[in-house]
């Protein structure tokens, strides 16, 4: 408890300690007026500014005690300082170009009751932070670099907007859908593409959309005779959409959507040529002046290009922002930071071990999904060999494989069919399994990137998850873990 006069004769005995500043304050300026007049002493200027700004700074606190708590505020009654605090919660941050406010709950988006029925259905109660701060710059279009953990939801923070900017073009009639699709997704898997397609479907479920999938590894006619049906959106690897380009199945002369999702693999892997080659059959005319300061035409539509990962290192992000017109980028907690839901072990092994680590290690986890990682095919073949002698029933998925054991291999995982997953990278972003109770990275990745990635499996939509990495002191893999 605070004790304190408030005046002369006066005691006050207050919990509120922010009340008492005021009354200390104005005390504090009445004995100032009293002694100076007493002495016959002139009050000052610099007497009245000092009491002055003793006021304000009282009030001030007065200010702060009458503040409610963001969460207990209507969206208007949000001040500068009430923005501040929620983004400092939810650990937004935003570089770059007007970033706008974010939404605080699915409300504030203010989407089409269509999208707002789909989110229920899929039990998304609140947005998560990345699509609390990248749904409404979507909604504005605005380029967006969005970096946020493994698991955190950014599939639906750029399927949204997507769907929400196909509302408003024209309807799809069969003489505009020659022209092409009005948005385009690419991804660096075959699989990841799948999956987005996937939950893409699931958002535009109350809608009469179409969606094509364009992978690798199925036939390139049957894609062909799809688009030419027409589609709102397509979904696919940039191999694979650069092919139809070029031999006519597929146009995008009226696609100004663009996302790019793990962007940082797809320029990484060396896709660079083959996104350049899918952004050049967009309308150029219709990107956005690059001067910061130049003003948008309201009725205009402009090419709006998304980019998405759990990670982006600075050399990349340089690559990546010549797709893009004035970001924003919008980082939640720090960038490439493997998630805070997995509990991470690193176990000093020799290669000969291995086999040995690993069935200890499976040994704790009964019949819960287990993705094991290795480097190689070959040694994916080999875990394989080892593993299903001893009983557990597993599948392998690496870039080997055709397309339908790929295809099998993941369905059959998902569905329990097989409870371990042995896989090369190719698993190794995106893919969304729920209840992965298990990373075993058997071979160490050969980048902090595809370590934060893989072991991102496991732990997602706010789960928690466990990976160990087997570490041999003989491979180094040049990588520097500071
Ligand atoms: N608002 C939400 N509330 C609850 N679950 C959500 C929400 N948004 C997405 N999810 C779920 O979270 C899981 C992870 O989503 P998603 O695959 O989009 O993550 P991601 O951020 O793209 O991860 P990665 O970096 O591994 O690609 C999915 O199963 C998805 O259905
Ligand atoms: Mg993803």
């Amino acid at each position: 408890m605070m004790v304190s006069s408030a005046g002369p004769n006066m005691l006050v005995t207050n919990t509120d300690s922010v009340a008492v500043v005021q009354l200390a304050a104005e005390h504090e300026r009445a004995m100032m007026l009293k002694i100076r007049q007493s002495q016959g002493i002139v009050e000052t200027t610099e007497d009245r500014q000092r009491d002055k700004e003793r006021k304000r700074v009282a009030d001030k606190f007065e200010d702060m005690r009458k503040e409610k708590h963001w969460s207990e505020k209507k969206r208007e009654e949000m001040t500068e300082r009430d923005w501040r605090i929620f983004r400092e919660d939810f650990n937004i941050a935003y570089k770059g170009g007007q970033s706008g406010l974010p939404i605080r709950n699915w409300e504030e988006a203010d989407l089409p009751e269509t999208l707002m029925k789909a989110i229920e259905k899929q039990g998304y109660k609140k947005p998560s932070p990345i699509q609390m701060a990248a749904i409404p710059l979507g909604l504005l279009q605005r380029d967006v670099i969005g970096i946020a953990e493994t698991g955190s939801g950014k599939t639906a923070a750029f399927t949204l907007p997507m769907l929400v900017y196909i509302m408003r073009q024209p309807k799809m009639t069969e003489e505009i859908a020659a022209e092409g699709p009005y948005a385009v997704v690419m991804a660096p898997t075959r699989e990841l593409t799948q999956q987005i397609e996937e939950e893409a479907v699931k958002m535009a479920a109350n809608t009469d959309y179409r969606i094509v999938s364009v992978v690798g590894g199925q036939s390139i006619e049957d894609q062909g005779f799809k688009l030419r049906k027409g589609c709102e959106i397509i979904i696919a690897t940039p191999g694979r959409l650069g092919d139809c380009l070029e031999k006519s199945y597929a146009v995008l002369n009226q696609c100004n959507y663009v996302v790019l999702d793990e962007a940082d693999r797809m320029i990484d892997m060396g896709f660079e040529p083959q996104v350049m080659a899918v952004l050049d059959a967009m309308p150029s005319a219709n990107l956005k002046p690059d001067a910061e300061d130049a003003e948008l035409q309201t009725n205009k539509v402009y090419r709006t290009t998304y980019m998405f990962s759990a990670t982006m290192p600075p050399q990349v992000e340089r690559l990546a922002r010549k797709y893009l017109r004035r970001p924003v980028v919008v980082t939640i907690g720090s960038a490439g930071r493997a998630t805070d839901n997995v509990t991470q072990r690193v176990m000093m092994v020799k290669e000969n071990q291995k086999h040995t680590m690993l069935d200890s290690e499976l040994s704790y986890v009964d019949d819960k999904r287990v993705i094991i990682f290795v480097n190689t095919k070959k040694q994916c073949d080999n875990v394989f060999r080892h593993l299903e002698p001893l009983g557990y029933s597993c599948t392998v998925l690496h870039g080997g494989k055709d397309q339908t054991q790929r295809e099998q291999g993941l369905a059959g995982f998902r569905e329990e069919k097989y409870t371990v997953l042995i896989a090369t990278d190719v698993a190794g972003r995106g893919i969304d399994v729920p209840d992965v109770a298990l990373v075993i990275n058997y071979d160490m990745p050969g980048t902090v990137e595809a370590y934060t990635h893989r072991i991102g499996r496991t732990g997602r939509a706010g789960r928690k998850g466990a990976a160990i990495t087997f570490l041999t002191l003989q491979v180094s893999y040049g990588i520097s873990w500071s």
